[in-house]
């Protein structure tokens, strides 16, 4: 039996009892085992929710890119580290060796070195998915310096106040981006940013779109020139365990982002495990994750834990509708992709469109599907797996947070039957609890509760950047001794999970429990729906009443919107029952969404309730056009 690399259920299980009764050796044996350390720990796990105070693997010493790279060189130098597929399919692929990877990691490191980045100095990279982004937060680790991500789709505030917020001493970006049809310049977004932000020294510059901008003299380097005068070797700054590796903001139910800051070892390790296990990966494997390397999961699951299994990781700067909404099925079938991670938001999205543009490419070399980022409906499950994985593929439906560090609760494909909708098991290490509102465990299956992790794990944040009270008040004051998620969970008969959305979600009507999540489910299946998001708003008798937005098919936009509004409720009494049906139903043509693709419900609350003249801050909206036509609909 193996700590590392599970293969069926038996073992599973097996794995798991062992993780939680002897979660040191567990997780000892599984970090001396597959990574390379300059020292070892001298103690596994020392931690204290109440502080809270988490250390993993303290004393040890190592740098986190060795792992990456240089430990692989031995055995796999030319095997491809990275597939880099640009925004347009006409520009050539690009395949970048682990040795080249390394090599040009070595020379940003002394880039980095020369323009004066220490040790713990922080550094925000605004870049798009290009393979410089990759680079430069490997160098940044490589020099131990601590990268903030910011996603290339943020605005000025947005990147400015996050730099303020960290004190960053430097900005990686690049003249400008590709998306789809469309340029973005990046640099005077930057520009804009930096008005403000008195810790920013130096402006590092990639040349991608080859754009004539301005460029500030002292402050600002074009990138390409340093590059080809550095040296191909730059020694690995040697970290502590518990040093800071990178920070990367999340947004709270209030407040400014709230700064993740994650560290070296436990990391590590847990996007390294995580990745193998949910994705069984084995060599020669293409791995690709769709999802933006400013987002965690792309940290985890397009960067460090790819690499540090020595996979080929597929980087894709594109978006999925350009040239046409075939560009995924496309790219899989271009490089004969084996795993394939995606968000559900991006599956209905494309579920809507002509099968056909699926039907051209061949998906055979597939092997593992996986969502993330949201719970996802039946429906969008069923058309995953029947017109991508053909019924062949397991599907992983992953739960985790920025603040976990790595997938916490997900099947393990060819081990965990899956269920549309479930989540499954947790992963080894992982012990969860769901709670009521008084605090109270409920034990035993078939509950449904908040859910809380009663135990660390290696990849958990451990403090948000200089804020240390508010991730006590956020995570750890809730419930006493578990870390609070926020996120309301069921555990069915067979002790599975559900994750039901957001307990702020959660609408109380009549006094019963309502989860937006399966309610929006079954809306979503009936077949002239192509997307729903229901919300809360005050009703004199029930105390709530439900408002639907709902996005239609072509085929639905022909038809009587009374009927369809019957039809939709029907479905609903029939699969919840009578108390989950709507009050009102607003067909609409978008919903508002956040850049990572999350509905902001926020704003649909303030709608339905009709204060539509207090609806808050909607600059961080992939599409603030819409919220005025649902303004202009409402019922
Ligand atoms: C939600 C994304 C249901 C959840 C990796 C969580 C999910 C929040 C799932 C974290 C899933 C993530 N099923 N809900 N498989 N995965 N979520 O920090 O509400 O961007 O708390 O991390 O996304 O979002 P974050």
């Amino acid at each position: 039996m193996s700590n590392y690399h599970i293969k069926g259920l038996e073992e599973y299980f097996q794995v798991y009892r062992k993780s939680v009764n002897q979660p040191e050796q567990f997780w000892g044996e599984i970090a001396e085992e597959n990574f390379l350390w300059r020292k070892r720990w001298d103690k596994v796990l020392k931690w204290d929710f109440e502080k809270p105070e988490i250390k993993w693997f303290e004393g040890a010493q190592l740098n986190i890119t060795e792992n990456c790279l240089d430990r692989h060189l031995y055995a796999s130098a030319d095997k491809t580290a990275i597939i880099f597929e640009p925004n347009d399919p006409l520009e050539p692929a690009q395949h970048i060796t682990y040795q080249e990877l390394q090599e040009r990691v070595c020379k940003f490191s002394n880039v980095l070195q020369d323009q004066g980045i220490k040790r713990g100095d922080r550094v925000c990279i605004y870049l798009s998915m290009i393979p410089e982004l990759a680079i430069a937060m490997l160098a940044c680790a490589r020099v131990g310096a601590v990268h903030s991500v910011v996603f290339a789709g943020f605005s000025s505030t947005a990147i400015r106040s996050r730099i303020n917020d960290a004190n960053c001493k430097m900005v990686i970006t690049s003249d400008g981006s590709y998306r789809g049809n469309k340029t973005i310049d990046l640099k005077g977004i930057v520009d804009v940013a930096l008005e403000d932000t008195p810790s920013i020294e130096t402006v590092l510059v990639v040349k991608r779109i080859k754009s004539d901008i301005h460029m500030r003299p002292n402050r600002d380097k074009w990138l390409e020139p340093l590059m080809e005068e550095a040296s191909t070797t730059f020694t690995p700054e040697i970290m502590n365990a518990e040093d800071p590796l990178f920070v990367l903001y999340t947004s709270g139910s209030t407040g400014q982002p709230k700064g993740m800051l994650h560290t070296t070892a436990g990391y590590m390790v847990y996007a390294a495990y995580t990745f193998k296990n949910v994705f069984q990966y084995n060599q020669p494997d293409v791995y690709w994750c769709s999802a933006d390397v400013g987002w965690i999961t792309g940290h985890s699951y397009i960067i460090y834990g790819p690499l540090l299994n020595g996979a080929t990781t597929l980087l894709f700067e594109g978006v999925p509708n350009f040239p046409d909404y075939s560009r995924f099925w496309d790219v899989i079938d271009k490089h004969k992709v084996n795993q394939f991670y995606t968000a559900p938001t991006a599956i209905r999205a494309l579920a809507k469109e002509n099968l056909s543009y699926v039907e051209n490419h061949d998906l055979s070399s597939l092997k593992v599907l996986g969502t993330v980022g949201e719970p996802i409906n039946e429906e969008a499950w069923h058309w995953y797996n029947d017109n991508i994985g053909k019924n062949n593929c397991p599907v992983v439906d992953t739960w985790f947070q920025t603040e976990n560090g790595g997938i916490m609760i997900s099947p393990i494909p060819f081990a965990t039957p899956t269920i549309p909708t479930f989540a499954t098991l947790p992963l080894p290490g992982i012990q969860p609890a769901l709670m009521d509102e008084n605090g109270n465990e409920l034990l035993g299956n078939q509950v449904s509760g908040r859910l809380c992790i009663r135990f660390p794990w290696p990849g958990m944040a451990r403090t948000i950047y200089g804020d240390h009270k508010r991730f006590k008040d956020t995570y750890f004051s809730t419930f006493k001794n578990m870390y609070f998620t926020g996120d309301g969970a069921l555990r069915d008969a067979t002790g599975y999970y559900r994750i039901t959305g957001r307990v702020d979600d959660v609408i109380i009507v009549s006094g019963h429990n309502l989860g937006t999540a399966p309610i929006e489910d079954v809306i979503n299946e009936h077949p002239a729906v192509a997307e729903s998001a229901i919300v809360g708003f005050p009703h004199d008798i029930k105390g709530n009443s439900l408002y639907g937005f709902v996005i239609l098919k072509e085929s639905g936009e022909q038809r009587d919107p009374q009927n369809l509004r019957k039809e939709i409720n029907q479905l609903i009494s029939e699969r919840i029952g009578p108390i989950a049906k709507m009050e009102k139903i607003q067909f609409t043509n978008g919903l508002p969404k956040t850049r990572s693709g999350k509905i902001m419900r926020r704003i649909l609350r303030k709608i339905a309730a009709g204060e539509i003249n207090s609806l808050g801050d909607s600059s961080t909206l992939l599409n603030p056009e819409v919220v005025q036509e649902i303004i202009d609909t409402r019922l």
